[in-house]
């Protein structure tokens, strides 16, 4: 047992709980509780997620943990405060910020996202690395959703903190999130050991289609079954709920989630503009890259007659094309 360790851990308790009640409690976090539920956060939510504010002020969190008799430089360590850029002493790393406690699998905090107020950059700040928080080897919302995997042996992977917490409020239990950085194999094999089964439910804009690809292909490496589910108009997954309300966003998002091939034509098709011939020529090929590479036949020909009849072409030249594409690729 490391005592720094358990001391951080009591500090990160205690400062979820102080920035908690700062949120609903106090003038403080009366802006902070507006922002919230003009985006739809419930107090249900609040709770259950322990969101917190941290006020726009240098020495909050910094008198809290002094009276605590905390060593403010093991607190800088763990990233609850920052050294001043000039002079000794320290002030609060969270300044202004709607607090999401980050929790290990095991429930313990290790870590805050900060999110700005409104407008404003960096949109986000988060905890730095310490011996408690790795980022690439945490999921946001584990120590909740980890009952729910093992029913149903399948992950929901989101880009945000407020989709799964949006989702979660939609009745979908199994959603996780990596720390706004790209998934890495550290997590793909974590997830490979909770379950058979991931939907991808990244943001519908360019950048999370794009993340999307990268991550399909990270966790079908682990050999886990992957399906993508689509945003409309580049909404997230907390617009859309926002929008449209929780019982259209499993039926219509999560359950309607598409196959990784479907997720790769739709993904392909977009760069490319179809009335034109070589627009089309150009999908076609890239297309049949992604369906020449399926070992099943049955599979090739669902894809391969779904493209026919889309940009009326004949099934037997798709298919005469996928055929040599296959034998070169032995
Ligand atoms: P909202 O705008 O509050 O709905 O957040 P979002 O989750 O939709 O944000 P976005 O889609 O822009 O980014 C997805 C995730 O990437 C966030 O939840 C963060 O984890 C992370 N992220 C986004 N912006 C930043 C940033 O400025 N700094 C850091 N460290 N992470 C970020
Ligand atoms: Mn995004
Ligand atoms: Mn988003
Ligand atoms: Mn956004
Ligand atoms: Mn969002």
């Amino acid at each position: 047992h490391n005592p720094e360790i358990d001391r951080l851990l009591q500090a990160y308790e205690w400062s979820a709980k102080f920035y908690h009640y700062l949120l609903k409690n106090t003038e403080h976090g009366k802006a902070a509780m507006d922002y919230l539920r003009s985006r739809k956060f419930s107090d249900k939510m609040i709770d259950q997620f322990q969101i917190g504010f941290a006020p726009d002020r240098w020495d909050t969190l910094l008198q809290f943990l002094e009276r605590r008799n905390f060593d403010l430089a093991e607190m800088e360590r763990g990233g609850l405060l920052s050294a001043r850029s000039e002079g000794k002493g320290y002030i609060d790393r969270f300044r202004g910020r709607i607090i999401f406690p980050i929790a290990n699998r095991a429930g313990k905090v290790v870590a805050f996202a900060g999110r700005i107020l409104g407008e404003g950059q960096p949109k986000y700040i988060n905890s730095p690395e310490s011996k408690l928080f790795n980022k690439s080897r945490i999921l946001y919302n584990l120590h909740q959703s980890k009952a729910s995997i093992r029913k149903t042996r399948q992950i929901v992977l989101f880009e945000g903190y407020g989709d799964v917490i949006s989702a979660w409020e939609s009745g979908v239990h199994n959603g996780v999130a990596t720390m706004g950085t790209s998934l890495t194999e550290n997590h793909a094999s974590m997830i490979k050991a909770l379950a058979d089964e991931v939907v991808i439910a990244y943001d519908g804009d360019r950048a999370g289609q794009a993340a999307a690809m990268k991550t399909l292909s990270m966790l079908e490496a682990v050999d886990l079954r992957v399906k993508v589910a689509v945003l409309p108009g580049g909404m997230d997954p907390d617009e859309f709920v926002s929008e449209y309300g929780g019982e259209r966003f499993r039926e219509q998002i999560i359950e309607s989630a598409v196959s990784t091939v479907k997720f790769k034509l739709i993904y392909l098709k977009k760069n490319h503009i179809l009335l034109e011939e070589d627009g089309k020529i150009a999908y076609v090929k890239e297309a049949l890259q992604v369906i020449a590479s399926l070992h099943s036949s049955t599979e090739r020909e669902v894809y391969l007659k779904e493209i026919a009849s889309e940009l009326e072409l004949s099934y037997d030249s798709l298919k005469q094309d996928c055929n040599l594409l296959r034998a070169s690729m032995q």
